[in-house]
């Protein structure tokens, strides 16, 4: 198993690709420490999971535009595990509007969750990954961090920042220990896509080379390979898990 007694955190673990993350580390050997907003049904969740794994599966209800509910959670993870071993800096917020009729609350918003949470989770997790001196984390950006999209401003603007914080956060802690990577998937059906209706989503689908949209689970099976030891000679590397989306036009 490649994430045995690992402690990994998973933030907005409650749903999509976070949830579906959750359960490989799980299959995988680790504890997993839940993040998301606060809801007692992601309690029961946890319990679930630990009662079919061998690990232990807890919920810490975490908003990540809160520094000190970052902090706290990594303070929680050591207290109850005694190390952080991963993150998955997941949790996001979509958004669609013409750049032109954003107002600064609804543009900030989408920042304020979708980059400066995940710098909040990272920071916290910084710290106690270098008292350590090993630690791997994750960061979720899109395929909307290496191109743009008409509609996306607040979002793909968040996204092109976390995939540039990664390269930094990978040069600054290479050093001590730590890797630093994201992913970039392309269109995956999850709730966050439940808005759409057919016609779009036959649109998304037929902007990726393999024909449909992506899984969840796709989503997760790159996380664990950047989280376990498997990927220990990469740093800094924002990997496209898109069916093809950003390799160009056939
Ligand atoms: P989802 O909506 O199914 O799950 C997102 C989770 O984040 C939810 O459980 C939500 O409660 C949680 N969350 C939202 N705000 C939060 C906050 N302030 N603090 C803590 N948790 C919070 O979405 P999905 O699709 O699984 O997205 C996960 C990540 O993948 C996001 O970062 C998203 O931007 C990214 N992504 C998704 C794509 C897609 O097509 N679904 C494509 C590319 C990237």
């Amino acid at each position: 198993m490649r994430l045995q007694n690992k402690n990994i955190i998973v933030t907005g673990g409650a749903s999509g690709i976070g949830l579906a993350t959750v359960e490989l580390c799980m299959q995988e050997g680790a504890n997993v420490i839940m993040a998301d907003l606060p809801h007692d049904e992601h309690v029961q969740t946890a319990s679930d999971l630990s009662s079919r794994y061998t690990g232990r599966c807890i919920f810490v209800a975490t908003d990540v535009s809160s520094s000190a509910q970052a902090d706290q959670l990594i303070a929680a993870t050591v207290a109850d595990f005694g190390s952080v071993d991963g993150v998955f800096n997941n949790a996001g917020i979509g958004g669609m509007s013409p750049a032109d009729l954003y107002t600064d609350e609804d543009f900030l918003h989408i920042l304020d969750i979708n980059l400066t949470g995940v710098f909040r989770i990272a920071r916290a997790s910084l710290r106690q990954m270098y008292a350590q001196g090993s630690g791997s984390i994750v960061n979720c950006a899109s395929i909307l961090g290496v191109m743009g999209q008409s509609m996306t401003a607040a979002y793909s603007a968040a996204k092109g920042g976390v995939v540039n914080l990664t390269r930094t956060l990978a040069l600054e802690a290479a050093s001590k220990g730590v890797r630093v990577n994201a992913v970039c998937p392309g269109y995956i059906d999850t709730p966050l896509l439940s808005a759409l209706d057919d016609n779009m989503r036959q649109f998304l689908i037929d902007l990726h080379p393999l024909g449909r949209l992506g899984k969840s689970e796709e989503v997760a099976s790159a996380v664990v390979f950047l989280l376990s030891d498997e990927s220990s000679f990469i740093t800094g590397t924002p990997l496209m898990v898109d069916g093809g989306f950003t390799a160009g036009k056939s």
